[in-house]
């Protein structure tokens, strides 16, 4: 008892921590979903702090007590805000500039604001960067792009502007959205979601309407960024069948990239992600000034991401991460997770086989090399030779990082 005790209580201060940072977040941004966490883990650390309360030291009990009570209170707190506390925290670089973005959405039309307010505003869960391995130049070039003119807008005045355009380009499934959603999380700009599929088809009536309102709310509520995944849904060279929506989405695009290159001071960044730069068309790549190519991880990038994707669960002296780094060349991140998913059901296979699946006692056994080993002899590469070739090829000449 005295080690699950332990457990418990280690648990409970990582939960109020992890609690307390997404209240600040809250307080700080007013965004929604930063008081749904703070409410989860408040709610977690209550239940480990009554577990302590119950099985720890008699001596500390009153103390157990009281905090629940306190936790009890900032619960009480945080549900009755429906309404953010602080506004957006959009710092306003420039007097009579930057609105909150709440109040700017106030001016959408009813119909674009649901879609906008519910899919592009929210729709981002975010990530920690320590949870993507490798790309540490993809990083440091994003830091520099879009986060140092966000904070620090005083270093980018006169001829020094930050970028306005960056495209991060490369094979599917190494982490793009993965990084965009990282900078999501990581910045205290408004970050504008919008998945460029949806917007010519989902919302393809919408989509022209959709774009114009998040470039207006972009600007009135900056600092922003915009990000378009799969990006050349709409970028595409200009094809004959292409639905006049498309033309028109895409001239959108055009029109206000160029607008935020002429407006420098603004606060504004588009990033565009795509697994097919060369199908981009080049007025946009022109616009796109920052590429960033994101490659196939490299070995000490696979083993960090078995690493991650195998986190919590228990594996024999048989897994050696060296080994499935070195024989995982040519797997992508998205490869990678899929062969763990693949390992870690086996031992839960088995004892379904067993038909122990539904005995509340059973315990699945640890995960082993030989597991992994089924997985890749099942899951090949899902990125091809060539379509690395292509990606080297594009980067060498238009890459900028
Ligand atoms: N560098 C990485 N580190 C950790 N996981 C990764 C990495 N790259 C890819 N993955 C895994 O693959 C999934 C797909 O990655 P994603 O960023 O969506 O790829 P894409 O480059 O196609 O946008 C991620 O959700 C993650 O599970
Ligand atoms: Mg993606």
């Amino acid at each position: 008892m005295a080690n699950a005790y332990q457990k418990s209580f280690e648990n409970m201060n990582e939960e109020i921590r992890q609690a307390r940072e997404a209240y600040e977040r809250y307080l700080n941004t007013g965004r929604p979903n930063e008081k749904e966490k703070a409410i989860y883990h408040y709610n977690r650390a209550k239940e480990a702090a009554q577990f302590c309360h119950d099985n720890g030291p008699t001596l500390l009990r009153d103390g157990f007590r009281k905090l629940i009570r306190r936790i009890d209170n900032r619960l009480d707190e945080l549900k009755a805000k429906s309404a953010p506390p602080k506004t957006w925290e959009a710092p306003p670089r420039r007097p009579g500039g930057a609105v909150p973005l709440n109040q700017a959405l106030e001016s959408v039309p009813e119909d674009l604001r649901a879609i906008i307010e519910g899919t592009i505003v929210e729709g981002m869960q975010s990530v920690s960067l320590d949870e993507i391995a490798g790309l540490e130049d993809a990083k440091r070039a994003l830091e520099e792009a879009v986060k140092l003119p966000l904070v620090r807008p005083d270093l980018f005045t006169g001829a020094r502007f930050g970028w306005k355009g960056v495209l991060l380009f490369g094979p599917p499934g190494c982490g793009k959205t993965l990084l965009a959603r990282a900078v999501a999380g990581d910045s205290s700009a408004n970050f504008f979601n919008v998945s460029s599929a949806e917007l010519v088809s989902k919302w393809l009536g919408e989509g022209e309407k959709i774009a114009k309102e998040v470039f207006r709310l972009a600007r009135e509520a900056q600092p922003s960024i915009i990000f378009f995944d799969e990006v050349d849904a709409i970028a595409r060279k200009r094809s004959t069948d292409e639905h006049d929506a498309v033309q028109r989405m895409k001239t959108i695009l055009m029109q206000e990239m160029s607008g935020l290159n002429s407006q420098k001071e603004d606060l504004v960044i588009v990033i565009g992600a795509t697994n097919i730069p060369w199908e981009i068309d080049a007025a946009f790549r022109r616009r796109f000034e920052k590429r960033i190519y994101i490659p196939l991880p490299d070995q000490p990038a696979r083993r960090e991401i078995f690493k991650i994707h195998t986190k919590g669960v228990e594996l024999d002296s048989t897994v050696n991460f060296d080994e499935l780094a070195k024989i995982s060349e040519g797997y992508s991140g998205a490869d990678i997770s899929v062969i763990c998913r693949e390992a870690l059901m086996a031992p839960i296979r088995e004892l379904r086989d067993q038909g122990k699946i539904n005995d509340p006692n059973s315990k699945p056994r640890p995960v082993s090399g030989r597991d992994f080993a089924n997985a890749f002899a099942k899951i090949k590469p899902s990125v091809s030779k060539e379509d690395i070739e292509k990606h080297l090829v594009w980067a060498a000449e238009f890459k900028s990082v």
